[in-house]
Formats: structure tokens, C-alpha cells, sequence
């Protein structure tokens, strides 16, 4: 079979929150593949998703259940995230390429294993993130590694998402640090606020395909929510190598629906910013101005055309295993940190779009703040 004619079959794994986009993406359009099964343990799934029916698409409870009567050519992995590593494992040995979703898994060792494994299985292992795959992040890359703005020096982040009742009781692993007795680590650093400081990992790393290593970590975490077991606000800083400074501020419990991305770099001869819905964009000390692209030009989900345009041409996308190898070291090295609860005198609850959500006064203003000045809220001094 040629490229032209060859559609890679599609199996989804896990439907829920996020695994849904998958679901509406690839039925929705032509992504040059078809989906031809779904995984789930979910009861309901064909009431819930008019498509499964429409598109007489077979509904399975577990991996083993599909491999027992199908095959795929490319399992796109939306489970939660203790369950990755076995589900990927799984999909490699019966010789199926995988997209899984970031982070991919919790230690070191497991991402080591999970590459090898792809390897021996002569298939990729490809992980779903997002900002990896944006086309005005991968010229930026080559640009910070062909020298083009000198060595990076520091560079930081404030991504903040306001997440309520809803969010935390859509699974029981929300907000745990275990769950069925495996590590979960859930925190808007750990998931929804990740990407931003994945994509500061990615963008300072050596070489295309690998992030920046991490060396330590301070920093101040907090639990807004008193019923999430994790922290839910981090303030956090990070040394890597190269002597480069990373800052990274987070939340859940604000009341701002999305604060920012707002990320600065400094480089020697120059410095980038982003945020939301504006350009990359680089001024040299020689005053030159560099945009690259919208932030957003590229569709969130480009990961599954270029994952689906792997297969079928028989390559592999840059996103790797090791792609959250910067981000896991930091995660892993702030659930070192303690943890303090905030004073519950100073979280308003607001009912809002069918949700209630714990604010914390003066947070925004904290982050934002703190990011600003590379610094924690104690040398700030700022009291949560
Ligand atoms: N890339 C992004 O922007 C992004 C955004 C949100 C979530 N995610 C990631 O997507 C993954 C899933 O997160 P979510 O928020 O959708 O989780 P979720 O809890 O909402 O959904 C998980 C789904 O897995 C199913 N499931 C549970 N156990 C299963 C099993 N044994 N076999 C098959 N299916 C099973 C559940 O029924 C549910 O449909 C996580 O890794 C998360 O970090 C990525």
C-alpha cells in the first residue's frame, strides 16, 4: 500500500475530559486516519458521544479486550496518568505506535523504560505536548540553538487557571498525590498548568529533541482548596544547568478565569516574550524585532495529524519520551517542598457557569508579583 491510500487505524484510549477532543478531532475532520475503536471503562459512552453510534465505532473495556479481536496502527493514550506507563507498554508490544498524553509518566526510570521499549518495538512513543508541535515554538528552537539571541540566561512564567468543584469531582484522581495506591502527584503544575514551563524546558534544551536538566528547586506551595489532598498554588524556582534560573508561578484557587501565560526570557544579546493570544517575539539588543507566528496559529491538536503523518510515512514526532523529562524533575523536586494551607479567612468561594470555585484573595496580584521579580512570596514579603 502507498502512503497516499494508507490510513492509519486509530484507537483511542480513554474518552474523559481531555481524551474527548481526540474523539470529536478525529471524527470531526479528515486527520488522515480513522478511529476504529475506543478503550474505556466508562458506562455510558455511546449515550454521551452520538458519534460512536453514528460511526458504528466498537467500544471496549479494557486493552486486552481489544487486542483479543482488532488491531490498530496508532493508540492515541488519554488515560489518567498512573495508568500511562502499563497502557503504553502495552500498545508498543502488540507492535502499535503511540501518542500518549503529557506527562507521559512519574520517574525517570519509567520514561528511560518506555523509550527503550518503543525502540525495541521498532514503533514511536510519541507525547502529546501540544506546544511542542507549534510551528512558531520549533523556529524559535532552532533559532535559540543555532545562537542567534547568545546564552540563555533566565527566563520565567505565570499561567494561572481557575478550576472549581466541577474540575476536581470529574475523577478521583484529581488533586491526589496517590491514587490506587500509586503516585499521582495532581497539581496545576504537575497538569492543567503545565505546559507553559514543558515549553520553557523545551525551548532552553540542547538539542531539538531534549529539555533543559534541572538541578534544584525552592519555592512556596500552597493549598487554596482545603479539599484538594495536593498543593494548588506554587511559587517555584529552579536552577539548571548552564547556571540558567527557571520561575514558574501557578494556581488554581484565583478568580481570574486564566491568567496569562506571561513568559519572559533573557538571553545575552537579547529577550523573548509570550502570552496569550500575541506572537513569540524576540527584540535583540540591537533593537531587531523577531515574531514567530500567533501563539495559537498552530491548532492544539496538530499532535494527531503529525502523529497520524508519522505512521504513515514511517517516521517519528520530535516529542519523545524525553520531552518531559525537565518538567518531571521539576514536579518530582517540588513535591519535596511543604506544603501550607491557606488561611481559610482568606478564601471567598464564588459561584459562577455552574460551578463554585475557591478564590484566594490578593493571588493574582502574589503571582503576578513574584513572577515579575524572580521571586517567592517570603522575599516579597507576601503572606497567603
Ligand atoms: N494536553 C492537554 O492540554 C491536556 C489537558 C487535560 C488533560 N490532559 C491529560 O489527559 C489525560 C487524561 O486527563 P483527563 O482530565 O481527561 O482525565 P479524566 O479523569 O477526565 O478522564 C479519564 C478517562 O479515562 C477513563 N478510564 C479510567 N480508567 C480506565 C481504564 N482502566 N481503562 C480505560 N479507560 C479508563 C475514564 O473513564 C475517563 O473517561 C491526563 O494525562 C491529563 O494530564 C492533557
Amino acid at each position: 500500500m502507498d502512503n497516499d491510500s494508507f490510513r492509519p487505524r486509530i484507537l483511542l484510549v480513554s474518552v474523559g475530559m481531555y481524551g474527548q477532543k481526540y474523539l470529536s478531532e478525529a471524527t470531526g475532520r479528515d486527520v488522515g486516519g480513522d478511529v476504529i475503536g475506543i478503550v474505556d471503562v466508562a458506562d455510558n459512552l455511546p449515550e454521551k458521544f452520538p458519534v460512536i453510534a453514528e460511526k458504528r465505532i466498537p467500544v471496549y473495556r479494557s486493552l486486552e479486550e481489544f487486542f483479543r479481536r482488532d488491531h490498530a496502527d496508532l493508540a492515541v493514550i488519554s488515560s489518567p496518568i498512573h495508568l500511562h506507563v502499563g497502557m503504553a507498554l502495552q500498545c508498543l508490544a502488540q507492535g502499535v505506535h503511540v501518542l500518549c498524553e503529557k506527562p507521559l509518566c512519574l520517574t525517570e526510570e519509567e520514561t528511560l523504560r518506555l523509550e527503550q521499549a518503543a525502540r525495541e518495538a521498532g514503533r514511536f512513543l510519541a507525547v502529546g505536548w501540544q506546544l511542542n508541535y507549534d510551528r512558531a515554538v520549533l523556529n524559535l528552537k532552532r533559532d535559540i540553538l543555532a545562537g542567534r539571541f547568545g546564552a540563555p540566561k533566565r527566563m520565567r512564567c505565570v499561567h494561572a487557571m481557575r478550576r472549581g468543584e466541577n474540575y476536581y469531582a470529574r475523577s478521583h484522581w484529581a488533586g491526589k498525590i496517590l491514587a490506587d495506591g500509586r503516585e499521582v502527584l495532581d497539581s496545576p503544575f504537575m497538569n492543567a498548568c503545565a505546559h507553559n514551563f514543558q515549553l520553557m524546558t523545551f525551548l532552553l534544551g540542547g538539542r531539538m529533541e531534549t529539555p533543559l536538566q534541572l538541578l534544584s528547586a525552592e519555592g512556596e506551595l500552597y493549598r487554596g482548596n482545603p479539599h484538594v489532598e495536593n498543593y494548588d498554588i506554587a511559587f517555584l524556582r529552579f536552577r539548571a544547568e548552564r547556571g540558567i534560573t527557571l520561575c514558574y508561578e501557578t494556581a488554581h484557587p484565583l478568580e481570574t478565569k486564566n491568567l496569562g501565560p506571561d513568559g519572559v526570557s533573557e538571553f545575552e544579546h537579547a529577550v523573548l516574550t509570550w502570552g496569550r493570544g500575541q506572537p513569540y517575539r524576540v527584540v535583540t539588543d540591537a533593537g531587531e524585532e523577531i515574531l514567530y507566528g500567533a501563539a495559537g496559529a498552530t491548532p492544539l491538536m496538530q499532535k494527531l495529524d503529525d502523529a497520524v503523518r508519522c505512521v504513515r510515512e514511517g517516521t517519528a514526532p520530535l516529542c519523545g519520551a524525553r520531552a518531559g523529562l525537565g518538567h518531571l524533575q521539576a514536579v518530582r523536586m517540588a513535591q519535596q517542598l511543604p506544603i501550607r494551607d491557606v488561611d481559610p479567612s482568606r478564601v471567598a468561594w464564588i459561584d459562577a457557569e455552574g460551578d463554585r470555585f475557591p478564590c484566594v484573595q490578593g493571588l493574582e496580584d502574589a503571582l503576578c508579583r513574584c513572577g515579575e521579580h524572580w521571586a517567592l512570596p517570603g522575599e516579597m514579603g507576601i503572606q497567603l
